[in-house]
């Protein structure tokens, strides 16, 4: 299977938008459901294009036959004191995993990381029991500083999450 992977442009927020559907139902590892974004169409795009323009963050699509089906985001604070930090979050849809996209989007994310938002520290939030993930970012190096005891409620269930670091 060949894909692709991008900077998200303005003109992919509707497919963007269904893509945070298709994962949000798929699996209980992120912060939304089945109902993804709330953003409208025009606040993604308006989201979108002011990432556009953003020197130190960034969203990574990645596209199989033109569709969208991972995106991977890179964030950061504009606070002085915190800047010296990123945090990067990214979801496949289950129809694609175990295929390399997540490796190609961690690439992409720390090699942003490193070079353009000049981060010293890359930071991020797993799911305790989210085996195929904390692999993925103990491959690129990431290591856990610590676990958020009941950091999600899941119906009625407390869900814990490790914070994982990369220091670059
Ligand atoms: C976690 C996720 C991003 C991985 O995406 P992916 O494109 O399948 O990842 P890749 O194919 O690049 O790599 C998967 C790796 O995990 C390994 N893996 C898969 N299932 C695993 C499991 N249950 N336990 C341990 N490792 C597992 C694969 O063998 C592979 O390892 P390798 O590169 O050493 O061979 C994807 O499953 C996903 O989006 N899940 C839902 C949302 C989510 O959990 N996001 C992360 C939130 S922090």
């Amino acid at each position: 299977m060949d894909f692709k992977i991008r900077e998200a442009l303005p003109k992919d927020a509707e497919q963007i938008l269904l893509h945070t559907k298709i994962c949000g139902g798929e699996t209980d590892n992120l912060s939304y459901g089945e109902e993804g974004f709330s953003f409208t169409l025009k606040q993604e795009t308006l989201f979108l294009e002011n990432l556009l323009k953003s020197h130190n963050q960034i969203l990574f699509v990645a596209e199989v036959d033109n569709k969208i089906v991972g995106t991977a985001n890179y964030t950061t604070s504009n606070i002085k004191r915190l800047s010296h930090r990123g945090s990067i979050g990214l979801c496949v849809q289950r129809a694609y995993w175990n295929q390399g996209i997540a490796t190609s989007f961690m690439e992409n994310l720390i090699k942003f990381g490193k070079e353009e938002a000049k981060a010293k520290i890359i930071s991020l939030g797993v799911r305790s029991d989210n085996e195929a993930a904390i692999h993925l970012y103990k491959k690129f190096g990431f290591e856990k500083i610590g676990t958020f005891e009941g950091y999600y409620e899941i119906d009625n269930e407390l869900i814990d999450v490790d914070y994982m670091n990369l220091k670059l």
